[in-house]
């Protein structure tokens, strides 16, 4: 049986690295826009039968970049599995690194939808045989798939980056509660006994203002702020500055999927971080944190 990896168009440099690191072939995949703003998809292939009966798999992020937004990445990754699918492969493996909607998996006020369940049985629902995503939100959403689907911790890798930055009498914090599990992952990573420290954060659900506070000393301290997701910056901005308040020294803004949306990294380091860190589960200048071997090793 033949192995073949489909490079989705926003994940072009991670699967071409976890192709190198498998060793297989790669598919790419011709877009368009239609005049009516509707996606087109084709995988570029001339034989449909080089997917017949092998085992493919597919990777494509669903962030929002300044190319496209999360809706055209969620319609070429239902594009792309339909059309693989279509093809009667043996299995059919789909890797979605940040996975679009992932934050809407509460109901917060009366009249919403949870969303992010939705997005996951409209993916399960195309007939795919396995899913993996990277630091998920909600991993109970996971939950609501049929086939197996996994949530894979990048802890390790983010940590092995930070280690030869040799930071001093270093503290991780938590912005808030849904993360202090991962903070507490990251700082076992990172050394013996590493402090977590948690900031409490309140989001106004109408107008998604943020306010956070903390009082504690972080003077003669190097401070990892470690979070998800880092989308406008908001949550990020108000860290900081709190950090520095509290007298922290260096300032590490780290974020699984560093969105970056709009002003957020001047937001961040006019804040004062000395470096935003991220994966390249999103495509930016601050994807400095491959993936590649994490999801690599689950589809070896
Ligand atoms: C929220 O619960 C997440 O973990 C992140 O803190 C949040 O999504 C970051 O968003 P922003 O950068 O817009 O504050």
């Amino acid at each position: 049986m033949g192995k073949y990896l489909i490079i989705g168009p926003s994940s072009q440099l991670l699967g071409m690295r976890i192709a190198k690191l498998l060793n297989i072939e790669t598919i790419t995949t011709e877009t368009k826009k239609f005049p009516d703003g509707e996606n087109y998809l084709r995988l570029n292939i001339d034989d449909e039968s080089i997917i017949e009966g092998n085992d493919i798999i597919i990777i494509q992020t669903t962030g929002a970049s300044t190319k496209e937004n999360q809706n055209a990445r969620i319609m070429e990754l239902f594009m792309m599995i339909s059309a693989a699918k279509r093809m009667n492969p043996q299995n059919l493996t789909v890797v979605v690194p940040y996975l679009a909607y992932g934050r809407q998996d509460k109901i917060f006020r009366p009249g919403e939808t949870r969303f992010a369940s939705v997005i996951v049985k409209m993916i399960d629902s195309l007939g795919i045989d396995k899913f993996y995503t990277v630091d998920i939100h909600a991993p109970d959403i996971l939950n609501d798939f049929s086939i197996p689907a996994k949530n894979l911790d990048p802890m390790t890798e983010i940590a092995n980056y930070v280690k030869v930055l040799n930071l001093n009498n270093a503290i991780v914090i938590a912005p808030d509660k849904g993360g202090v599990a991962r903070s507490e992952q990251f700082a076992a990573h990172l050394g013996e006994n590493i402090p977590v420290k948690l900031f409490s954060k309140e989001r106004d659900v109408r107008t998604g203002e943020i306010e956070m506070y903390a009082d504690i000393d972080l003077s003669g301290h190097d401070v990892i702020i470690s979070d998800d997701i880092i989308a406008t910056g908001g949550t990020m901005a108000n860290a900081i500055k709190i950090s520095k308040k509290c007298g922290a020294n260096k300032i590490l803004a780290v974020g699984t999927h560093a969105l970056l949306l709009e002003n957020a990294a001047y937001r961040i380091l006019n804040a004062g971080a000395d470096e935003i860190i991220g994966t390249d589960s999103i495509d930016t200048p601050v994807s400095k944190v491959s993936l590649a071997k994490l999801i690599a090793k689950q589809l070896e």
